[in-house]
């Protein structure tokens, strides 16, 4: 009987889970979507722990199992609740590499179970006790889960800063043959017997460490969020391989689900930045750029004009309608709020806002959705690119809040440019253009941007923050 009730909690899991993902497609849903799955979740962890037996035994080692799960619970609430919202790509590869090590260590238990079950037959060979299709389910989990979870802890190092970027010449050769050892490793093991297995077994464990640290090492800082997704869908196939060894339909369906959203994530973006997934593995791209950029060898483009507050406010009043380009730098400056309290302030004055998203604007898919969502700005005012492009031409002002390379005419433009081919937002077609950043540092390409120096633009240095509050009080006063 607790079998088939265990088989209905791993089905409405399953179930919660897809669920879940479909609602995190709308951010409206979003929110309950993620607690739908945690539910789903919840259900087969406890269905698992007091309903599974195996020959009639149930799993015991209680004590074990809700110790684990009260370090895990008091850890995972404390760093989510803790986290900034720039700080999230970090956050979610530290946790995806905790996802890959889970995996690898479910195939090095499984390794183990066989292990100690033949142990009284040691001249048995591996291939003698298990097939082919169920060696391949373990190696694969354990290879797989390794390269994940080292390279997620490397990418969770260099978006902190701890870990630089690391490349020598013929990086690439030596990262191909690490990969073709650890393969080796994994024939080796499987023609082993039982008595010679430990070693093939290790050295399995040992590539694959050594591949998941070399293939992120020399990738560049800024394109970890596009590596992090890639390392995410290798965690959902690593888990995959679990649900198929245990049979456990829960397990593959969050693998497969994982494995399957971080593909398509990852092509997405790379789709968005108009560039190959190669490109972004063995390119340097935001890395390479950005050492060029802060030695000062970006060429300069001519003179940009600079606005004052009391001059950009009486723009943005007096204007019909005014687009604000969000971007990294809002996320930076947290401006969120006081952006909405502009758009509110403008709203009174008869002046139709909106919001333009560049697909890939901030650092994280859906960044500068959720970060106007945490201020409650109204999702109906977000626009997404296709249609914002169509929107600039009957314009008045377009404020650009800590975006760069998302409106660097030079993707359209320059075809030596790094970014060139990139959709970007067309802002240059409205009548004015007000850009508020620090500084003229590039942005994360690390190349210049032609829209600062064009006749219609003018800069607006500082804080985005502080130039915001200071924008509401001038606008008030129009
Ligand atoms: P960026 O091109 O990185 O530009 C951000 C700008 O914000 C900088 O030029 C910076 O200039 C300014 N800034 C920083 N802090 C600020 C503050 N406190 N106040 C005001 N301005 C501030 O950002 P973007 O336009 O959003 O483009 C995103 C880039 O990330 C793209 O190149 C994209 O390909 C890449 N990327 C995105 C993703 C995803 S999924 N979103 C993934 C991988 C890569 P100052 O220093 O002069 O202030």
């Amino acid at each position: 009987m607790s079998e088939y009730i265990l088989t209905l909690c791993y089905l409405i899991a399953s179930v919660t889970f897809i669920l879940g993902l479909k609602m995190l497609s709308n951010p409206l849903a979003a929110r309950r979507g993620n607690l739908v799955a945690a539910f789903g979740m919840t259900i087969a962890i406890f269905g698992t722990i007091f309903l599974y037996e195996e020959n009639g035994v149930k799993l015991g080692n209680y004590a074990w199992i809700f110790g684990g799960l009260l370090v895990g619970t008091v850890a995972g609430a404390l760093s989510a609740k803790k986290v900034k919202m720039t700080a999230m790509p970090e956050m979610v590869s530290l946790f995806n590499g905790m996802g890959g090590a889970c995996a690898a260590l479910i195939s090095a238990a499984e390794f183990y179970h066989i292990y100690e079950a033949h142990k009284a037959t040691p001249e048995m060979a591996f291939a003698d006790i298990i097939s082919v299709g169920t060696y391949i389910t373990i190696a694969a989990g354990a290879i797989i889960g390794t390269i994940s979870y080292t390279g997620s802890i490397i990418a969770w190092g260099k978006l902190n800063g701890r870990v630089k970027d690391y490349s020598f010449k013929g990086q690439h050769i030596v990262n191909m043959i690490v990969l073709v050892l650890v393969i080796l490793c994994a024939v080796w093991a499987y023609q082993s017997t039982i008595a010679t297995i430990y070693l093939p077994f290790l050295l399995i464990g040992f590539f694959a460490f050594v591949y998941g640290a070399l293939f992120v090492m020399p990738i560049g800082g800024a394109d970890m969020p596009v590596v992090i997704s890639l390392l995410n869908s290798f965690t959902g196939v690593a888990a995959a391989c679990g649900g198929f060894l245990y049979n456990n339909k829960a397990m593959l369906t969050g693998g497969i689900l994982v494995g399957a959203a971080g593909t398509l994530l990852t092509i997405l973006m790379c789709k968005a930045m108009n560039r190959s997934l190669t490109n972004v593995l063995i390119g340097s791209f935001g890395g390479g750029n950005k050492n060029k950029a802060a030695s000062g060898e970006t060429k300069a483009q001519g003179n940009f004009k600079e606005i004052s507050l009391a001059d950009a406010a009486m723009v943005m009043a007096y204007a019909n309608k005014v687009i604000i380009v969000p971007g990294y730098g809002l996320a930076v400056a947290q401006a969120q709020h006081i952006c909405h309290e502009l758009e509110k302030i403008l709203n009174d004055k008869g002046v139709e806002v909106i919001y333009a998203i560049h697909p890939v604007a901030g650092r994280m898919p859906g960044h500068m959705n959720v970060l106007l969502a945490e201020a409650d700005v109204s999702y109906e005012k977000l626009m997404e690119m296709e249609h914002a492009n169509d929107e600039f031409k009957t314009t008045d002002v377009v404020l650009i809040l800590g975006a760069n390379d998302v409106v660097n005419p030079a993707a359209k433009n320059d075809p030596s440019s790094p970014i060139y081919g990139m959709p970007i937002l067309e802002v240059e077609q409205a009548k004015t253009v007000i850009v508020n950043k620090r500084s003229m540092k590039p942005g994360y390409a690390g190349i210049e941007n032609d829209l600062f120096f064009q006749p219609k633009t003018s800069m607006l240095f500082g804080d985005a923050k502080k130039v915001l509050q200071d924008l509401c009080a001038e606008v008030k006063n129009v």
